[in-house]
């Protein structure tokens, strides 16, 4: 049994209410270089049944992760509970045929196809979250917007969100805009990358979700395990890994600049006697204007690490020098 009681916090302006460290399953299934899988089926419903010991209800994935076996695993582990607990947000966008680019994207024909078939693998009646994975450039914002409030409606979503890579918030700021005026859905959470050292989300980005409401739900928290203490400034990795296993992880996290930042990270970490993860998580949570970190982890060891960072107390002196570890200050959120 678990020592740790993840709670809950409100989600932006609506009325439903996330946990507030989200479990992220990227990982289910997902195939290494070598072959090998990062995550398997075992393993998964072992990690979802330690988050769910700790308190854990909100399980973020996508269909595109694991080729589907994200969504499969989860749908199998729901089905020996009680589905009505939890919350699970999935997504949709990128290609899944090829030369067929109707498969692809946020236009009506593929959204209403990928809706149903993540459906059908979570073997449940409904997304408590869609997120769009990507902005999609080509389709009117319009189409997409009326879409996804059709299936509202319907009662196959429950809330809109939007993941992007690049802080591009007029567009979500734009969707919203429409929404509203024609009596639509509009958008509830975003999922941005975000963690002490990717810092691109602060100033307009965030000054816009809060302007609007939304929800925050940071992406690789840990900056994929960099963040985790296993990486050294001369010696690069010194522990296990999967997660590092691609070439432009090296290049945007093994900098100087980032090792500088674990450095304040290590100091708090050990005024606190807790571990880099844990002051790397904890760090998020005390911030204004993010709402709930999605937590990664390969191993369940690690998962209850993670975990436990909801019960550390930061001051806000050492907020404040975490916040300004990478090249601060930065806006205020
Ligand atoms: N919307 C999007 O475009 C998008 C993109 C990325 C992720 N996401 C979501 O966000 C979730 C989290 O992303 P992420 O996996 O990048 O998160 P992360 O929490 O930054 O990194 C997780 C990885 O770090 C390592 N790790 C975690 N805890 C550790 C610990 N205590 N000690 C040592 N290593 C540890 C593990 O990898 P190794 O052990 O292999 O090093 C683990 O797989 C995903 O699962 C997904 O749901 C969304």
């Amino acid at each position: 049994m678990s020592d740790t009681d993840i709670g809950f916090v409100t989600f932006g302006d609506s009325g439903l209410h996330s946990s507030e460290l989200q479990f992220g399953t990227w990982r289910f299934g997902r195939e290494t270089a070598e072959g090998n899988l990062e995550i398997g089926e075992e393993r998964a419903y072992e990690l979802l049944d330690a988050y769910a010991d700790a308190g854990g209800r909100y399980i973020d994935t996508a269909d595109v992760y694991g080729g589907g076996d994200s969504e499969r695993w989860i749908g199998n582990w729901l089905g020996e509970r009680d589905r009505e607990r939890y919350t699970v947000a999935s997504k949709l966008y990128w290609q899944i045929r090829d030369g067929d680019p109707n498969s692809r994207g946020t236009n009506r024909k593929n959204i209403r196809h990928r809706v149903e078939a993540s459906l059908e693998r979570l073997d449940t009646d409904y997304l408590d979250v869609l997120y769009l994975h990507r902005w999609d450039e080509e389709t009117p914002t319009r189409e997409t917007m009326k879409t996804l409030n059709a299936l509202v409606e319907e009662g196959k979503i429950h809330y809109l969100g939007a993941s992007t890579y690049r802080p591009n918030g007029w567009r979500v700021a734009k969707a919203n805009a429409i929404a509203r005026a024609e009596g639509w859905e509009p958008f509830t959470v975003l999922q941005p990358r975000y963690n002490l050292v990717d810092r691109e989300i602060e100033g307009e980005y965030l000054e816009m979700a809060r302007n609007e409401g939304l929800a925050v739900c940071p992406w690789s928290p840990l900056g994929q395990g960099f963040l985790t203490g296993k990486y050294d400034r001369e010696e690069g990795l010194t522990g296990e890994s999967r997660a590092s296993e691609s070439t432009s992880f090296e290049e945007s996290y093994l900098t100087e600049e980032n090792f500088d930042a674990h450095d304040v990270l290590d100091a708090v970490a050990e005024e606190v006697d807790a571990s880099p993860a844990q002051v790397a998580l904890a760090w998020q949570l005390h911030r204004d204007g993010i709402t709930a970190p999605i937590v990664g982890a390969r191993t369940v060891e690690q998962l209850e690490e993670n975990v436990a960072a909801v019960d550390i107390d930061l001051t806000e002196e050492q907020v404040e020098r975490l916040t300004e570890a990478k090249g601060g200050p930065f806006a205020e959120l």
